[in-house]
């Protein structure tokens, strides 16, 4: 390859990857930039997931499947794929860095894949583009990009057939997230919000993409899966062509309203806001917008009970973490929008914090609903007001004030 290399074992393949030690000069350097192919370990546990979800939806389509990576690295994900999903016929690999590709296309006939594994070295929507008349679609799309994925969405939702699935990261959470605003706007056609959940905020944003771009080519989205894991955000989306099923998704779109005085939130639904949405229904001070993004489900149960179901005679690296993944997203998945965090609320009555179990117990012999969510070990998935949550903390402490 011309740089230093080593094999590496992942889920059920052996490939080749730039030797990442070689190529940082300190521990506090990210390797994986500094490599001339990019490969990240911390991904694995990213496309151990992936592996899950292509799985689980070829079990739904129940026939052969086709599925591009058209920035593919190292190629470690479409390898994987080809080698470790059932009804898998044909993966087409892609990377504009010519090294990255020759290093795929090594690692495809390492792994014996020449029979099924395409590999290309284009730009990735000129690829995409390619393959959008109606026969040459895929099944499956994966969109593994650095940063924002939102360049690509477009030729991708073309180059998919009617009910394929397209599987987004997304790792700027800078500006998902809302420290850049402006960028998350231009990119994303949506305001973030730094609240305490604004890494659901982030895959809202991101699926509302999604979702009116796929508008635009008479299409319409069904989110199936999402996860927000280390430093990104990943989402799996069931595409469906017609206009209708376009007009149906877009009734998901909406706005959050958040109040960063007393934590009260509340949903709008459709695209524009009017003003007399302006105060908090609770403290009556300003609320401050998120949106418009995607106000539908951001996990379906059923997909995450498949996953759970493929997880099971799988070899992951990762599979304790992914099997809790798995099963707090189908908890949650039936849950109010917009999770509290008890820290934070408790921060403010200047509380130590009880156990969130406890608060879970409490809002629900209340008669509220109460889930725990994977966005954060503390936070609550509740139908309860903002003051009603107030209310229950501090009853922990009331012996004590
Ligand atoms: C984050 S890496 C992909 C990692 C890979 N999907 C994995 O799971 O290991 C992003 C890749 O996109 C490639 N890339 C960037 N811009 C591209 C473009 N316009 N067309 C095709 N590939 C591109 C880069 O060379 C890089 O290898
Ligand atoms: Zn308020």
């Amino acid at each position: 390859m011309g740089f230093p290399t080593e094999i590496v074992e992942e889920g059920e393949v052996r490939v080749l990857v730039p030797k990442l030690k070689a190529f940082v000069k300190s521990p506090s350097e990210y390797a994986p930039s500094k490599a001339p192919v990019f490969y990240n370990p911390v991904m694995e546990l990213n496309r151990d997931i992936a592996v899950l979800a292509l799985q689980a939806y070829q079990r739904t389509v129940n026939r052969e499947i086709s599925v591009c990576e058209p920035l593919a690295g190292c190629g470690v994900r479409g390898t994987r794929f080809a080698v470790e999903v059932d009804g898998v016929k044909k993966v087409v690999m892609n990377d504009i860095n010519e090294k990255a590709f020759k290093l795929a296309s090594y690692n495809a006939e390492m792994n014996k894949l020449d029979k099924r594994v395409l590999v290309k070295n284009e730009d990735a929507n000129f690829l995409l583009s390619s393959y959008g008349a109606p026969r040459k679609r895929f099944d499956a799309i994966d969109i593994d990009p650095f940063g924002s994925p939102t360049p690509y969405i477009d030729s991708a939702v073309r180059a998919l057939r009617s009910g394929g699935l397209l599987a987004l990261t997304a790792t700027d959470m800078a500006p998902l997230c809302g420290v850049y605003p402006k960028a998350c706007i231009r990119k994303y056609g949506g305001k973030p919000l730094r609240t305490e959940y604004c890494h659901e905020i982030a895959v809202r944003l991101l699926a509302g993409c999604l979702a009116t771009t796929a508008a635009k080519h008479d299409m319409g989205v069904d989110i199936l899966f999402s996860h927000s894991t280390d430093h990104y955000i990943r989402l799996y989306a069931k595409i469906e062509h017609g206009a209708k099923k376009a007009d149906r998704t877009l009734q998901n779109m909406g706005y959050i309203l958040h109040c960063f005085k007393c934590f009260h939130r509340e949903t709008v639904k459709g695209l524009l806001l009017s003003e007399h949405h302006g105060k908090c229904g609770e403290c009556g001070s300003k609320l401050d917008v998120a949106g418009p993004l995607w106000l539908g489900k951001i996990f379906d149960k059923h997909f995450c009970g498949l996953m759970e179901k493929e997880a099971e005679g799988k070899k992951l690296r990762f599979k304790r973490r992914i099997w809790k993944i798995l099963a707090l997203t189908r908890e949650e998945s039936e849950a109010p929008v917009a999770y509290y965090v008890i820290d934070k609320i408790c921060d403010t009555l200047a509380l130590s914090t009880p156990p969130i179990k406890k608060v879970m117990e409490a809002l629900r012999e209340k008669g509220f609903q109460a889930f725990p969510t994977h966005f954060n070990p503390r936070g609550i998935r509740s139908n309860a007001s903002a003051e009603t949550i107030r209310k229950i903390v501090s009853t922990f402490y009331k012996d004590k004030i």
